[in-house]
């Protein structure tokens, strides 16, 4: 299944995040395995160093580059636009591609302004076809965003039922953003995973807990990233397109948001420990 973003392009409901899976193998590995079991669009970024991996496997695969959608993200060592001109680039030379589907200013600090003009230039130039940003809350995408020449086709954060990001979607929507949705399973969080909103449906549909929340997630407009290391559970996370949740099972899910996450990107200093603990190059 599709969304079509504000700029046209479609892109797969469901990605597949390789966050924290080391490069040389183990991300050539998972990316292979999760498109042979049909996800046609992987989630990484320059700064979980294993794009060269997410190239080869789609090398690889056997399919077409047209039908595997790529997203990465720049870091913010590369912020500001000559910086971020050449992270694009390396980004490119990294998987080995003409085309980059969707590429995203993975933090919101220091020479946003600079770095998202780079990013236009390459949208304009046909290196990336969708451009879009990371971890804008509400204050940070209105104290940056309204000075853009173009709108961000997407606004990747956390979200779950336990934090279903309601202020931001006030933002979004009106302007036809999509979210899309990390750690969209609350990282595995056994409160959510075992609340009687979410097993109730699942064994109404004969799906586990994680199909029921990216279910939801879905049904709401959100593009979804989950990640998982387990075979039959990476393969299950795309397997949520033949049931459907009714409205009462809709609301009752929405009744579960504590409108709080594990991140918070306005806290004081976030940038500068980002910048200070993830060095991808010198
Ligand atoms: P595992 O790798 O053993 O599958 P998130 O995507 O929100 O970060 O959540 C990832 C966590 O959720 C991982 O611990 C993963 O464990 C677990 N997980 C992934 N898919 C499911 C699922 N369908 N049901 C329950 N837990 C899941």
């Amino acid at each position: 299944m599709n969304f079509t973003l504000n700029d046209g392009n479609n892109i797969p409901a469901v990605g597949f995040g390789v966050f924290m899976i080391p490069n040389d193998g183990p991300t050539y590995t998972a990316t292979l395995e999760a498109l042979k079991a049909g996800y046609r669009h992987i989630d990484t970024a320059a700064a979980y160093m294993n794009e060269s991996d997410v190239g080869k496997a789609v090398r690889d695969s056997g399919l077409k580059r047209e039908e595997v959608f790529i997203t990465s993200k720049l870091w913010l060592q590369d912020y500001g636009y000559d910086n971020a001109v050449k992270g694009i680039d390396t980004s490119l030379r990294n998987l080995g591609t003409e085309y980059i589907d969707m590429y995203l200013l993975h933090q919101p600090y220091g020479d946003v302004a600079g770095a998202w003009k780079a990013l236009e230039d390459a949208k304009a130039q046909g290196k990336i076809k969708s451009i879009g940003v990371s971890n804008m809350t509400p204050k940070i995408w209105n104290e940056f965003v309204p000075k853009f020449k173009t709108l961000p086709a997407v606004n990747q954060v956390e979200c779950n039922p336990f934090f279903q990001q309601k202020k931001l979607r006030a933002v979004l929507d009106p302007l036809n953003v999509r979210l899309e949705a990390w750690y969209p399973l609350g990282h595995g969080n056994n409160d959510l995973l075992t609340s009687p909103a979410i097993t109730a449906p699942a064994q109404k549909y004969g799906k586990n807990a994680g199909q029921v929340i990216l279910r939801f997630e879905v049904q709401e407009g959100f593009i979804v990233l989950p990640k998982s290391t387990n075979p039959e559970r990476i393969k299950g996370n795309l397997n949520i397109f033949d049931f459907s949740l009714t409205d009462d099972e809709m609301n009752a899910i929405r009744a579960l948001d504590t409108g709080k996450g594990s991140h918070d990107p306005e806290a004081t200093g976030v940038g500068e420990t980002l910048l200070k603990n993830y060095k991808i190059h010198d």
